[in-house]
């Protein structure tokens, strides 16, 4: 079992918690690969899919490692529900638990609505992703994907660059790779990065060419324009010549350096075609292990009974 009830972020997670989800998503990930994609691990368990954002990878890997662990899952869209009737998010998670749901994932545009909720909710809380503030199964899968290919996440240069500001992905992977023993450097517009990014651990550089010189990973992050007020750079143009990664400039890293991105992707913008379908790119690999890891936070989270 994991320390904590909920999965709100790595900022609090303990290590040997990463540790444990991760050796545990490594023995789930050939389950996806059998014929028959099915083990009776979380039978009669039931969990919703709460999304109040737009989702691809987060919400149909939830899905999918639910029912691949044989439990019930629900996907519930803000947008088809009762909150267009002016429901709060409260009540309706209220309302969906009284129907004897074990976990929520939860996905909102306001930080910190993953653990509102669960200081309202018996059920197990996940975050998958909360305005600015966290994304942790992003991070952990990030994790798992480097590991795999790396075969550690100690001593590793990590480079993280793009809108460090409104990413809750670059915030927990920050908080992730750093307690993992990764250096990890960002890059990005001055107008784009956090004031507060040294206290939280990672090592801010003024161009992207520094953050990936020598680099064992590069993370790209996409440009979050439906956080953005206007006037953060001058141009989408003028922002991917300068914050915008190519095939010579991922030659800066090391020459088994591996290239993620969380996705979706800016084609063109944050990342060239050529980079993106290269062969240090790995964002194939991170969805299908979205899958295992998720399988690993849902078994823990609800597969035992707790104290
Ligand atoms: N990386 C990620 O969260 O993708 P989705 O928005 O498609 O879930």
């Amino acid at each position: 079992m994991l320390s904590q009830k909920h999965l709100l972020g790595l900022e609090n997670l303990q290590k040997s918690d990463i540790e444990l989800l991760l050796e545990t998503a490594e023995s789930f990930k050939e389950i996806i690969d059998r014929d028959v994609k099915k083990v009776p691990t979380l039978r009669g368990k039931a969990i919703v899919n709460l999304f109040y954002e737009p989702s691809t990878r987060t919400r149909t890997s939830f899905e999918l490692a639910g029912k691949y662990l044989s439990a019930d899952t629900i996907n519930f869209t803000s947008s088809a529900s009762s909150v267009r009737k002016g429901e709060t998010l409260k009540d309706t998670a209220k309302t969906i638990e009284m129907m004897g749901v074990d976990a929520v994932i939860i996905r909102h545009s306001s930080s910190g609505a993953a653990s509102y909720l669960s200081r309202h909710v018996t059920a197990s809380v996940i975050n998958a992703g909360d305005g600015t503030h966290e994304h942790p199964t992003q991070a952990l899968l990030d994790m798992f994907t480097v590991k795999e290919k790396k075969g550690t996440l100690s001593g590793l240069k990590v480079a993280i660059f793009g809108d460090i500001l409104h990413s809750r992905v670059a915030r927990s992977n920050i908080f992730g790779f750093t307690k993992m023993g990764s250096e990890v450097f960002v890059a990005g517009p001055s107008t784009l990065m956090p004031p507060d990014i040294e206290q939280m651990g990672a090592k801010p550089v003024e161009i992207i060419e520094e953050a990936v010189r020598d680099a064992d990973v590069v993370i790209a992050l996409r440009i979050q324009l439906e956080r953005q007020q206007k006037g953060l750079f001058p141009t989408i143009r003028e922002y991917s010549k300068f914050f915008g990664l190519n095939k010579d400039k991922l030659a800066l890293a090391k020459s088994d350096a591996i290239l993620l991105h969380p996705g979706p992707v800016n084609r063109g913008i944050e990342l060239t075609s050529e980079v993106i379908d290269g062969s240090q790119s790995v964002i194939n690999q991170q969805v299908k292990n979205g899958v295992a890891v998720r399988m690993a936070v849902l078994y823990h989270l609800i597969g035992g009974s707790r104290e």
